[in-house]
């Protein structure tokens, strides 16, 4: 039997001897050295067994087949190292998972059907059961968390208010005195109404027939030249809601206090919310004429029970006894007002767009949504294109506090407008803006924002998904 030593068949093979040795020991067959003999019979099947092998490396794709799975099986555990992926209910689908795991869509197909038997098609929306199962498949760490909340997006709407507090900040010489916004606020019964009807009646010149039908929420009166506007619709939520929204429309407050009943649950719970809102507070003692009217006593209660003491004892308190029913002291009351509006520096900026604060708003059957503001700067003209935090519009019509149609309403200025697009948000902050469009803008794209905002407070996690779906 021929026999020839390893390099030599090496030769024949075209390989390097040293090539050889390392295939041979691929193949199981061992040689000691390049030097060692090989049977020619022997040889003839490492030929026959290299040839084989070749061949195959060479005419199957199946080792690069191999090569592009192991590929993708190491992606997939990179990926799943890091990820954290997320789903919406509306994601539940083949092709969304797959880029979100990083497999393909095919390689889960084959797997889910010939692992799980689950046939699947590219794109098909996924029972939950299913995204379980892929989920299981993968390995994939899954946590079913809440989206991302979207970048934080300026809110149009605030900036509005943002730049008028700049104005302010900016601009101090610019502005001028307006007139005070009061309040009147006391316990149940203690005479607010009586108070306001008297003020209005006995200063609103020229009477009309029937006197006054409408009220807008607001009125103002003329004091020795002076003005003075009065909110007729108070209550509690005047003071927080407006300052949970940064408005604020009340200057002053008057707190009624009658004097046959003292400081009441109800005068503590006023007076509390105008300290709160960092208003001047001015004590009426109403009901004087009543025969059981104790003037002194209910001093002493605002010193007890508010740690209020009237100017007359020491205290910076101003006290006006009143009676609303009579007159006596009301107009007492309202120079008391002009000097404490004066003291406070109560200004705005006159020239900027109109800035304004809903006091009152509704859908009327006839004219649609109104609203009653009061001006706080600038001068709010028909044809303004305004916003409110809800809605937005054109100024169509304007009426006073009389409901007499005007043009234009000055800062302090109680007014009714008419051209809302819907009925906007009581306790609103409202701004002139330079167009409707600009003003549609910034209203849709707040109210788009705060209902998105809403859908990604909810926290899902797998399980609660499976009950939403189920
Ligand atoms: P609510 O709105 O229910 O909280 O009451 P109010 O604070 O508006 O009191 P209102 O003005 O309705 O007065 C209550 C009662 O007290 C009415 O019967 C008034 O006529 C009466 N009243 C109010 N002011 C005076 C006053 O100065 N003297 C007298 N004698 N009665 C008064
Ligand atoms: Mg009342």
């Amino acid at each position: 039997v021929a026999r020839l030593r390893v390099y030599e068949l090496a030769k024949k093979l075209n390989m390097s001897p040293k090539e050889l040795l390392q295939e041979l020991e691929e193949l199981g067959v061992s040689v000691k050295s390049h030097m060692s003999f090989v049977d020619e019979e022997i040889a003839n099947i490492i030929i026959d067994l290299l040839e084989e092998d070749r061949g195959k490396k060479s005419k199957q794709p199946s080792k690069s087949k191999r090569e592009s799975d192991e590929e993708i099986e190491k992606e997939v555990v990179e990926k799943k190292k890091r990820r954290k992926i997320t789903l919406k209910p509306d994601e539940l689908k083949l092709d969304i998972i797959a880029e979100k795991i990083g497999v393909p869509q095919n390689k889960i197909i084959q797997d889910m059907f010939v692992k799980r038997g689950i046939a699947l098609r590219p794109g098909q929306i996924l029972k939950l059961e299913e995204v379980d199962q892929i989920l299981k498949e993968y390995k994939v760490e899954v946590e079913l968390e809440e989206e991302q909340a979207p970048e934080e997006e300026i809110d149009e709407f605030e900036l509005l208010e943002k730049k008028y507090q700049e104005l302010y900040e900016k601009e101090k010489d610019k502005l001028v005195p307006r007139p005070p916004v009061v309040t009147v606020m006391g316990h149940v019964d203690h005479g607010k109404t009586t108070l306001l009807d008297r003020i209005r009646s006995t200063r609103v010149a020229e009477k009309e027939e029937g006197g006054i039908t409408q009220s807008i929420g607001a009125y103002q009166v003329e004091v020795n030249g002076k003005k003075i506007t009065f909110i007729d619709t108070p209550g509690h939520e005047l003071f927080t809601e407006m300052r949970a929204r940064g408005a604020q429309a009340t200057d002053i407050v008057v707190l009624v206090v009658a004097a046959d009943d003292g400081v009441m649950p109800q005068t503590i719970e006023a007076y509390n919310h105008a300290k709160a809102a960092n208003v001047p507070i001015i004590v009426a003692i109403n009901k004087i004429d009543k025969p059981n009217a104790n003037v002194e006593k209910t001093k002493q209660e605002l010193v007890e029970k508010l740690g209020l003491i009237p100017e007359e004892w020491g205290g910076d308190t101003i006290v006006v006894p009143i009676s609303a029913r009579t007159g006596q002291g009301v107009d007492e009351l309202l120079e008391m007002i002009l000097l404490v509006a004066e003291m406070n520096e109560i200004k705005c900026y006159p020239e900027g767009p109109a800035r304004g604060v809903i006091i009152e708003s509704k859908l009327d059957k006839k004219m649609g949504p109104v609203a009653s503001v009061i001006v706080k700067d600038g001068v709010l003209r028909v044809g303004d294109a305004v916003v409110a935090a809800n809605t937005y519009g054109k100024v169509r019509n304007l009426f006073d506090d009389r409901m007499r149609p005007i043009k234009e309403a000055l800062p302090s200025q109680p007014v009714m407008i008419l051209g809302f697009e819907d009925v906007p948000d009581v306790h609103s902050n409202v701004y002139a803006v330079e167009s409707v469009e600009k003003a549609r803008n910034i209203v849709e794209k707040r109210l788009e924002r705060l209902e998105s905002q809403k859908q990604t407070k909810k926290h899902v996690n797998l399980e609660e998904l499976m009950k939403m779906m189920q």
